[in-house]
């Protein structure tokens, strides 16, 4: 096990009826005005604006509202925001929705203390070290960024989608109400889980060992696994909700990456430039990338390969055949969830991927951490993910 740090910022609320406690939470961390970020009206259907706006009025915090974040979210939106926000002289941002939202909310908590443009903080030209103090409740969980200082935007002008992270961007507090996921489209919840997978499978196949992360790894995948697959029977199964939820949570709150090597995150880099350009779910990005990565990279560390199929596929055996067989089958739960698998899927066509691996490159940054991988590594990765 490697040395590590735990330290995470953020208080979480969690629970059936919890979405009214967060006007006292931010009128008593002392803030009487505060930015309202949201996205494309999913809360107004399910009751989540009402149950905010009345807890606000209730506390005694005013608002301002921004509409209009969309999923995949854009960096216009974010300086839209941030002008409303410097405008109204708000003292702190509510995102209220995904991580699309909650990681605008970020970026924009940031920018209002920031003189330049706040892209630059996710092209490594300024370190956010301050931002304005983040409340987010979370409609869909799938990111983790209730729970984390990261946030991912597009710069759809240039087609680029980065990350940030900072210490200054936890969430202050988070509230996760798993009753009202009950709302989400059946596809929402298929991506959410795939991208909870992915986060723990990040960590686990970056080369590290532990005992202690690998039980604790597969036991959440294993839950997210089960939940999903009651949630596509019953979406208003609460104990299902509430398990996949707080698992998703602890796939990206630090805790699944305590004691490993930071993460390989390949995977996690192609699929944002496969949203960027094409702006499909990243949950469905993933579910296309991490097979194709698995068969491309399992021979620089067999044995954690074989011990994950064994763990979560039943599969038996140490040699080339299982280790295929065992990805085989995990493509096939994917599929069976009704995740896309292939590129074909989802349209991308063959001649596409050089465009893809120029965007994977954009940054000039090196990729992998289990194996770095360079512009032949990717393509052909990318040549497998189109089977
Ligand atoms: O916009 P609305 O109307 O709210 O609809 C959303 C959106 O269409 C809908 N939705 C959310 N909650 C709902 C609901 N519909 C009905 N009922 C509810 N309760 O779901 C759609 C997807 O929302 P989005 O916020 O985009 O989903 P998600 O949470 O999966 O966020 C994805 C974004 O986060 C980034 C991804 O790249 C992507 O841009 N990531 C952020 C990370 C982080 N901050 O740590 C890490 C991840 O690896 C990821 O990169
Ligand atoms: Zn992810």
């Amino acid at each position: 096990m490697e040395n590590f740090v735990f330290h995470n910022e953020t208080k979480l609320i969690f629970g059936k009826g919890t979405i009214d406690r967060i006007g006292g939470e931010i009128k008593s961390a002392g803030f009487k005005k505060v930015l309202m970020l949201c996205g494309g009206g999913s809360i107004k259907k399910n009751g989540v604006y009402d149950q905010v706006i009345a807890s606000l009025k209730n506390s005694g915090v005013e608002w301002v509202e921004v509409w209009g974040v969309k999923p995949n979210p854009v960096l216009s939106k974010v300086h839209e925001a941030i002008e409303v926000a410097k405008k109204e002289k708000v003292e702190a941002i509510l995102g209220v929705g995904g991580g699309s939202v909650i990681d605008s909310s970020k970026a924009v908590a940031a920018g209002v203390l920031y003189d330049g443009d706040i892209w630059d903080a996710f092209i490594g030209k300024y370190t956010v070290q301050k931002a304005l103090p983040i409340f987010a409740v979370l409609t869909i969980s799938a990111t983790g960024t209730e729970m984390n200082g990261n946030a991912v935007v597009t710069n759809e002008k240039t087609l680029e989608k980065f990350a940030v992270r900072s210490k200054a961007l936890y969430p202050k507090v988070s509230i996760i109400d798993p009753l009202i996921q009950a709302s989400l489209p059946r596809e929402q919840t298929v991506y959410g889980a795939v991208d909870a997978i992915a986060h723990i499978l990040e960590y686990y196949f970056d080369g590290s060992d532990s005992l202690a992360q690998n039980e604790l790894s597969e036991g959440l995948i294993r839950t997210v696994m089960t939940c999903t697959e009651r949630l596509l029977e019953d979406p208003n199964d609460y104990e299902s909700r509430a398990n996949f939820a707080w698992s998703a949570t602890l796939a990206l709150n630090g805790l699944t990456a305590a004691g490993r090597r930071g993460g390989d995150w390949s995977c996690h880099r192609i699929e944002h430039s496969l949203s960027a350009i094409y702006d499909i779910a990243h949950g469905a990005g993933l579910a296309i990338v991490f097979p194709a990565w698995m068969r491309y990279v399992w021979r620089e560390k067999p044995e954690q390969f074989v011990r994950f199929l064994k763990k979560i596929f039943s599969i038996e055996g140490d040699g080339e055949q299982a280790v295929l067989k065992g990805i085989e089958a995990f493509k096939g739960w994917l599929k069976k969830v009704g995740a896309p698998v292939s590129l074909k899927d989802v349209n991308i066509p063959a001649q596409d991927l050089d465009k893809i691996v120029d965007n994977v490159f954009r940054r000039n940054e090196p990729l992998g951490n289990l194996k770095k991988l360079d512009r032949s590594d990717v393509r052909k990765i990318l040549e497998l993910a189109l089977e």
